[in-house]
């Protein structure tokens, strides 16, 4: 057996992925986190691997959004809610899930880059992966407000468009 990779509903596909982010970021750990009490929007799809053994070990979920950058209406792809299971890290399993999401949105044709936002531990990994830091400021809906969102810090796969700096509202709720 290999491992199994599919691209499904982000909503259908909840039940089956609670139990693997709940263990990743169990509610103890989200309360020290400075992003723990943010409240995200739904992904519209999820990238799911299953390990050899059939288990679920790998999330990531896919988002699209009409945007504004720098005043401009762009479609932006939306990474977020990477996780591997604990048991399955180092396998490569979190690298071959984002390629998938990354090539999901790439496949849409009309997305213009993809963003994501991640803790500084982690910005190596994107880095090492051809992410690069959005150097402007990011707005977001939070408790029914447009605000500055500064939880966690932007990094940008380019696809049409390569932003680096200036400002993104993001036009709802962060992911
Ligand atoms: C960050 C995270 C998703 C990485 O998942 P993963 O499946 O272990 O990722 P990968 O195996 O693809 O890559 C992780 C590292 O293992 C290395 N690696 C990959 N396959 C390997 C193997 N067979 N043997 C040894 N190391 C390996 C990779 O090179 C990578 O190192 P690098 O970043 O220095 O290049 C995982 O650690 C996790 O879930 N963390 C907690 C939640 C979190 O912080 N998520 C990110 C939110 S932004």
């Amino acid at each position: 057996m290999s491992i199994e990779i599919d691209v499904v509903n982000g909503d259908a596909s909840w039940a089956a992925v609670e139990a693997l982010l709940d263990e990743v970021w169990p509610p103890h750990l989200l309360k020290t986190l400075p992003w723990g009490e943010v409240v995200f929007a739904h992904a519209d799809l999820r990238v799911l691997l299953r390990a050899e053994t059939g288990d679920l070990a790998c999330h990531v979920g896919v988002f699209r959004r009409a945007i504004i950058w720098n005043g401009r209406k762009m479609r932006a792809g939306g990474i977020g809610g990477v996780a591997t299971r604990e048991a399955f890290r180092r396998r490569g399993y979190a690298s071959i899930a984002l390629e998938a999401a990354v090539q999901t949105l790439r496949d849409e044709g009309s997305i213009d880059f993809a963003l994501l936002f991640c803790d500084p531990h982690n910005a190596p990994f994107y880095e090492g992966r051809g992410w690069k830091p959005f150097d402007g400021e990011i707005y977001a809906e939070q408790a029914e407000e447009r605000a500055r969102f500064t939880a966690i810090a932007p990094y940008v796969y380019d696809l049409k468009r390569a932003p680096r700096r200036g400002t993104i509202d993001l036009c709802g709720l962060p992911w």
